[in-house]
């Protein structure tokens, strides 16, 4: 699908950045949860004191220190780990940030480790995240669910916003054609089969639907 306005070309979304930079990151050490190749702690590289990137996919963070070093930004390191099951303290993390990386353990380590004052800052798939394959990622959360976990965790939502854009086409061909980099993944995971039959069903649409939220320690 296309980029929404603004969306950089790894698809981070204006608007968190803007958070982000809100904050002064100059002086923090961030931790990025589930970091994947890093796109969004080589964002924040240039900007934060220092920044660490987790993902439990080894593959992963080689690519992200291969792009680390090939930016030339020393602050910037890459740890293989799981991040649903270590505690967060070693990485003296004062912010934590995830991009479309977000359970409960994840929320749960973060209000554990941050000080009053820090910042739990993320972007989330919503429920109607790609809705027409009848499956929510299990990353996924709807707005009340979100609060509830962050009020349990100890945060204060000072930002929750919905980034919602909804595809129509108007051919089935059109439709497959917009999904085709997903077909792979779709197919193993069973999600490919329930995106045809609702075209088949006369369904024309693929939703997007990201939640973006900062959240303050109390
Ligand atoms: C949708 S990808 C997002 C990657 C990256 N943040 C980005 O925006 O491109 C989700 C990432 O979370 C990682 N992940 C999922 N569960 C994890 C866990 N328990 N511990 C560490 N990494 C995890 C996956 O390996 C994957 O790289």
């Amino acid at each position: 699908m296309a980029l929404s306005p603004g969306e950089t070309a790894e698809g981070l979304s204006p608007t968190f950045l803007e958070l982000l930079r809100a904050e002064p990151l100059k002086e923090l050490t961030v931790l990025d949860v589930g970091t994947g190749t890093g796109p969004l702690a080589l964002a924040l590289g240039p900007l934060c004191h220092a920044i660490v990137g987790v993902d439990r996919d080894a593959r992963a963070i080689a690519e992200a220190r291969k792009r680390a070093a090939a930016a030339g930004l020393a602050n910037v390191r890459f740890v293989v780990g799981d991040v649903e099951v270590e505690e967060y303290a070693p990485f003296k993390p004062e912010m934590v940030v995830a991009h479309l990386c977000v359970s409960d353990a994840i929320a749960e380590r973060a209000g554990r480790v941050l000080r009053p004052g820090g910042v739990f800052a993320f972007v989330a798939f919503h429920t109607d995240q790609w809705k027409e394959t009848g499956r929510p990622s299990r990353f996924a959360y709807g707005e009340a669910g979100v609060r509830r976990l962050l009020r349990r965790c100890g945060f204060a939502i000072e930002h929750l916003e919905v980034e919602r854009e909804v595809a129509t086409f108007e051919s089935v061909e059109q439709a497959l054609a917009a999904a085709v980099a997903l077909r792979e993944q779709w197919k193993a995971d069973g999600r490919w089969f329930r995106y045809v039959k609702f075209l088949e069903e006369g369904g024309r649409t693929l939703t997007r639907a990201r939640l973006v939220v900062k959240a303050r320690k109390a």
